[in-house]
């Protein structure tokens, strides 16, 4: 493997890689020398590259992660796969439906695999609620609310000034920190347990001031409503309680998901942090509550998980557990929800990807 961006989140992007038996991590490039240097030295990689191109040109890289500002993703990621080396691309993916339509068209024509890594699919507790719904544990599934709580800042990780400043900058986040940036995740989560697509969104953005020219998309409520029969709904709020504590050895944010069905009702009590201290799965049917004990529940091992499903995808020869289609098709959903908080409308989904809208109404 090599890392193009070695900056927050390569922290744990790392972890499977480094756990992988038939894995390394051999060249590392980051337009920060020193920050390249150190995690190369943290991870027994052997060369730094000052340049992408010469990691895209390294003959002891098979693939490459890629962890840059959204506004680089569609550039790195094609240049990598003409240089013939497979990808794993954090989410998400790219700002539009337009640079990933072309850069799945580049993956198309390379025989090179391209990843979209999003690391809550791969969270333990969330894989145990998905085999649950699935074995029926709450019968049809109806509705699914995610809820994200923010708390106050210098609890957990540090993150620098110079990533704040590129996630705070819509243009090159793609949209806001909140709903688009981590919102990918809570889009992928309400796609994860409904057998069904998103139909229809409409979005509640609130935009806080937090200094003189950075504003963050908060709080915000988005809710949604799913194809076809029985009628399933689904909602996502988020909320920053800024003299919260959260406890968290990273981000200091939780997120918390709900899921009705037509014969019980499940939670996941937790994620990128600690808030609740409840079980972090739990189960209602039949008059009785389930508590799930033995997961495992620290957010690194979804990080973990997924890189090792990337790397065993590889060497099987198999599609990664996500696929480019379920990449695009959350990417639809959360920009369908900032045209819906900009316009002030509901928005169907078809109208981003470029499809009829269903008709409004009864
Ligand atoms: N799955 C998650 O939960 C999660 C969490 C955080 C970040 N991410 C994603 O990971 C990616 C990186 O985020 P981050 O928080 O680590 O950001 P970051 O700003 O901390 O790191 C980005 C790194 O890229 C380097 N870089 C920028 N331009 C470069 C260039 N042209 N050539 C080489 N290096 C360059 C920077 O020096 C920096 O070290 C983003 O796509 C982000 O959305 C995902």
């Amino acid at each position: 493997m090599g890392f193009l961006g070695c900056g927050r989140i390569a922290d744990l992007q790392c972890l499977g890689y480094l756990a992988h038996p038939r894995a390394e991590i051999t060249a590392v490039c980051d337009a920060d020398p020193a920050r390249a240097r150190a995690r190369a030295e943290a991870w027994g990689a052997a060369r730094v590259h000052a340049e992408p191109e010469a990691l895209f040109a390294d003959p002891d890289v098979d693939a490459v992660e890629i962890l840059t500002p959204h506004d680089l993703h569609e550039a790195h990621a094609t240049a990598a796969l003409i240089a013939g080396k497979h990808v794993s691309l954090q989410k998400p993916p790219t700002r539009t439906l337009d640079e990933l339509d072309r850069l799945a068209a580049v993956a198309a024509g390379s025989g090179r695999v391209l990843r979209v890594f999003e690391n809550f699919s791969h969270y333990p507790p969330h894989l145990r609620a998905k085999a649950l719904v699935d074995e029926g544990a709450v019968g049809t599934p109806l509705s699914v609310r995610v809820k994200t709580a923010a708390g106050r800042f210098g609890d957990g990780w540090e993150v620098t000034p110079a990533t704040q400043a590129w996630r705070l900058d819509p243009e090159r986040c793609g949209g806001g920190a909140t709903t688009f940036d981590h919102g990918y995740h809570c889009f992928q989560m309400a796609r994860l347990f409904v057998p069904a697509p998103v139909e229809r969104v409409h979005a509640f953005i609130h935009w806080t001031q937090l200094a003189e020219r950075a504003w963050i998309d908060g709080p915000a409520l988005i809710s949604w409503r799913y194809a076809g029969d029985p009628p399933r709904l689904g909602s996502w709020e988020v909320i920053a309680s800024v003299g919260m504590r959260v406890r968290s050895d990273y981000y200091v944010s939780d997120d918390r998901l709900e899921i009705h069905g037509s014969e019980g009702i499940l939670w996941v009590n937790r994620c990128t942090g600690r808030l609740l201290e409840e079980p972090s799965v739990v189960l209602y049917r039949d008059g009785e509550t389930r508590a799930f004990h033995d997961l495992e529940t620290d957010w690194a091992a979804s990080f973990r998980r997924g890189g090792i499903d990337f790397v065993d995808a590889l060497l099987e020869g198999r599609t990664p557990a996500q696929s480019l289609g379920d990449a695009r098709e959350t990417l639809v959903f959360a920009l369908a929800a900032a045209r819906s908080a900009a316009t002030g409308r509901e928005v169907a989904l078809g109208e981003v990807r470029g499809a009829p809208a269903p008709p409004v109404g009864r």
